[in-house]
């Protein structure tokens, strides 16, 4: 694709080509995001950072992508605190931003409501997640943390095996990763949820069709067997009708260090787009976990910007230019990157 003052609404829009072209700039960001260089390529630039649902990381981590690329943010966190709790279109909204800003990230509680936006507005605008439909930037920095755990042991992703756990219907991560791995060769799904919450025949049907293989199973001991990368998902109770339903599913799948150490492989990569419930009803990955040196959790969230500086840069069309404007770092600055 062309991504130069392109929307990124949808893992539908690439191909392999392009993730290899965007995981190649990100890897070129390390430097800046690992603090050893600074660079003011995008000096001047607005990014317009619209976050109508709770988000802590794909919020933070889009600001600072921007601000470490020279960018200045504006943040909106709540519909209350927009004009959208005052009755107004999201076309009125956007083409308002657009007028302010040279590039809008929006999360939206509605699935669609993204792409609705983009269509008004004036710049490209980055999906941060629309309701449980898509989260092209998470199944990017997933799909680039796969990558490098797969390289470290001198395999690739074609013929990968993974479990997806948990909430695989109202999970717009899953989704978006398992279009993403799709483009891969010869890839096992094993998809561990509920029946009720299983993930939509559509999707099973676009993965199968692909030539991949999709088996199905309903407990965690038996879906987790033999597998590259197992994926943990939180029950996404914002979007289930009544908390009540919600609540029956917390805490069906927990992943412990026993049960890993008895069903995984040694070298299992354990992975969660987080945030992980850790409340004693869910705890669906549990902290007797963070002494394994295979859980990559905090790997993926330090790669999420690496990945969308890449965006931003390719959207914006500096991916070039970015060491031309590079200097060191003068201040402290701890060692937080392996
Ligand atoms: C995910 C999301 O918002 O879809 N979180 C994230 O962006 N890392 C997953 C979740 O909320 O469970």
């Amino acid at each position: 694709m062309d991504f130069i003052g392109s929307h990124i609404l949808s893992v539908d829009q690439f191909d392999r080509a392009d993730i290899e072209r965007i995981f190649g700039v990100a890897d070129a960001m390390g430097p800046y995001a690992n603090r050893s260089r600074i660079t003011q390529v995008l000096d001047g630039a607005i990014l317009s950072n619209m976050f109508f649902e709770p988000s802590t990381r794909t919020r933070v981590s889009f600001g600072c992508a921007f601000n470490l690329l020279g960018g200045e943010v504006r943040e909106t966190s709540e519909v209350k605190a927009s004009s959208l709790s005052k009755g107004e279109s999201l076309y009125d909204t956007a083409r308002v931003l657009s007028g302010y800003s040279d590039i809008i990230v929006m999360r939206h509680p509605q699935s669609g409501a993204v792409a609705e936006f983009a269509e008004a507005s004036r710049v490209p605008v980055i999906n941060g997640g629309d309701g449980s439909n898509e989260h092209p930037s998470q199944a990017l920095l997933d799909l680039y943390t796969i990558l490098k755990e797969m390289m470290s042991r001198g395999e690739s992703i074609d013929g990968l095996r993974i479990a997806l756990v948990g909430d695989l219907k109202y999970g717009r991560a899953v989704h978006s990763l398992c279009k993403l791995l799709s483009l891969f060769d010869d890839i096992h799904y094993q998809l561990v949820s509920p029946p009720e919450l299983a993930i939509s025949d559509e999707i099973v049907g676009s993965l199968r069709s692909a030539g991949h293989t999709v088996d199905e199973y309903f407990e965690l001991e038996k879906g987790i067997h033999q597998v590259d990368i197992v994926y943990v998902t939180r029950t996404q109770e914002e979007r289930f009708p009544t908390q009540e339903e919600a609540d029956r599913y917390k805490g069906l799948f927990r992943l412990n260090q026993s049960i890993y150490t008895k069903y995984c492989e040694p070298n299992t990569v354990i992975m969660h787009p987080l945030p992980r419930d850790s409340r004693s009803q869910a705890q669906e990955l549990d902290d007797d976990l963070l002494q394994n040196p295979n859980l990559a959790v905090f790997r993926q969230t330090d790669n999420g910007v690496l990945i969308r500086m890449a965006l931003f840069a390719m959207v914006l069309n500096v991916a070039d230019q970015v060491h031309n404007h590079a200097k060191p770092v003068t201040w402290y600055t701890a060692k937080r990157f392996n």
